[in-house]
């Protein structure tokens, strides 16, 4: 990844070759040279979301000047200041330069250090592309980014872009491994990923192999990875960082490829299904940025991972499980296979007696009809970790709404021959799959339904097409919540 850094102008060595300077909407450049104040009373820069004006022949700092709209101060959010920094980055690549500085902006009601990790966040996120499968190089990437700050801001700087690089960093892990096909993407591969992330920040991890899995009861797991012939694997990786105090648990589904399995789904389109272990891979991100950080919480991340194929051993319709809460259920379908492994996770949550627990996964299609690709579906069983959650959510721009779980929707999974079934047909299928859920959960829990917003068919200034790495910063941000 590109070496994020902060910095005063008044340094020697300081020289980008490009240096950017955020605008708002109508605002005339101030000590920037007649040329860029030029650019603005000409009215060709106006300072709107997303506009950018490149200058040459600049004297100073650097011989390249690009001017980024930040649209209306009265409206600034730092989202905006993320995607403006983005935009930065990706231009500075496409004109194959090598190191590039952002001034950064006076904020209303904003510290320094949050502008600066917002800024260092977008550049990270803005650079991110998914080409190692590609033979073909394309142009080479940003090297450094430099952050501009007054010598007085200078710290407060340096720490905000510390914590932004980080932020990304474990952004840019989710993407990576949501991005992988399933060939390469196994269960077995991310156990390898939970085990580098183990090595390198001195975390405690478990892997369960499938007879592990038998083993441990975790019936959902071994029953949706019967039939693969890359195992399963349950993984358990444990940051150790708040002493003696309940963790927070992070739980992430992995379906490594979701065909849905005997109710096997329509072919279009089922190449996305790669994309089923989105779930896993945030979390996975966001341990990766809580070990940089060295946060000082417990965190548990649990990552139930298998395919979900049709096959001569495979679970069907009909069958009836006894979860590892000791629960019985019915399959209506095989498709609902998320629900299954994450039921063993919650429940194999609660040897932990944790503070909360938040599960993450590509649930159900119903939650993207319902919020399209902006937002994720959120539920739980706890007020105050809901609010938490929305908070963090609002902080990151990792969009989630609230859903609701009543009665009635736990009603609608009511088993006829077990306790309850694994589906409750079309109507409310992102609730029904929540009350699911719920009836493992006896701790503070709330269940955020990624399956529109993990991943995309179209980018945006910070994302690209395919994998977004949500929620990964949306999980770090409520970790870190919790240690202020
Ligand atoms: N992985 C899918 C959900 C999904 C659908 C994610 C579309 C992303 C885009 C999940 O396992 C699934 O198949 N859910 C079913 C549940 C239904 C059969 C009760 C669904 O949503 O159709
Ligand atoms: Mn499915
Ligand atoms: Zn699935």
């Amino acid at each position: 990844m590109v070496t994020i850094g902060a910095t005063s102008r008044a340094k020697e060595d300081f020289a980008p070759e490009l240096l950017a300077v955020a605008l708002y909407r109508g605002e005339t450049p101030q000590n920037l040279g007649d040329d860029a104040a030029g650019v603005v009373s000409d009215g060709d820069f106006g300072g709107k979301v997303g506009e950018t004006a490149l200058l040459y022949g600049q004297r100073g700092t650097a011989p390249r000047l690009l001017l980024v709209g930040l649209g209306e101060r009265d409206l600034f959010t730092l989202e905006k200041l993320r995607r403006a920094a983005a935009t930065v980055v990706r231009r500075a690549r496409t004109l194959g330069l090598q190191s590039t500085a952002f001034t950064l902006p006076a904020v209303p009601d904003a510290m320094t250090r949050d502008i600066a990790r917002t800024v260092a966040e977008g550049a990270g996120l803005g650079l991110y592309r998914f080409d190692r499968h590609k033979t073909t190089a394309e142009n080479q990437d940003l090297e450094t980014f430099w952050l501009v700050a007054d010598e007085d801001a200078l710290e407060e700087a340096t720490k905000g872009a510390e914590l932004g690089a980080k932020v990304a960093e474990g952004t840019v892990l989710a993407r990576d491994l949501a991005n992988e096909p399933s060939n390469v993407a196994t269960p077995e591969y991310l156990a390898e990923r939970a085990r580098m992330i183990a090595e390198e920040y001195g975390m405690e991890l478990d892997v369960l192999d499938r007879a592990g899995i038998e083993e441990e009861g975790l019936t959902g797991l071994a029953t949706v990875g019967r039939s693969a012939s890359n195992e399963p694997r349950f993984i358990v990786l444990e940051h150790r960082g708040g002493g003696d105090s309940a963790p927070v648990v992070l739980v992430g589904k992995a379906v490594t490829f979701d065909s849905g399995g005997i109710s096997i789904k329509l072919s279009a389109g089922m190449e996305d299904m790669k994309f089923d272990m989105s779930g896993g891979a945030a979390v996975l991100g966001a341990m990766e940025t809580v070990g940089a950080l060295d946060l000082p919480l417990n965190v548990v991340a649990l990552v139930p991972a298998t395919e979900n194929l049709p096959g001569g051993g495979a679970f069907k319709p009909g069958d009836v499980l006894q979860m590892h809460s000791g629960k019985t259920v019915e399959i209506v379908t095989t498709d609902a296979e998320g629900r299954l492994i994450l039921a063993d996770a919650l429940s194999y949550a609660r040897r932990y007696e944790p503070s909360a627990v938040v599960d993450c996964a590509t649930l159900t299609g119903a939650c993207v009809v319902a919020l399209g690709d902006h937002a994720s579906g959120l539920m739980g069983n706890d007020e105050d970790l809901v609010a938490e959650l929305q908070t963090a959510g609002e902080a990151t721009g990792e969009k989630i709404w609230p859903l609701p779980l009543f009665d009635e929707y736990t009603e609608q999974i009511k088993g006829d021959t077990a306790d309850i079934k694994n589906s409750g047909g079309r109507k409310g299928g992102a609730l029904t799959a929540g009350a699911f859920l719920k009836e493992f959960a006896d701790y503070p829990w709330a269940h955020l339904d990624i399956a529109g917003t993990a991943y995309g068919k179209k980018g945006n200034a910070y994302t690209t097409k395919g994998a977004t790495g949500v929620p990964s910063r949306l999980l770090v941000e409520f970790l870190l919540g919790r240690t202020r």
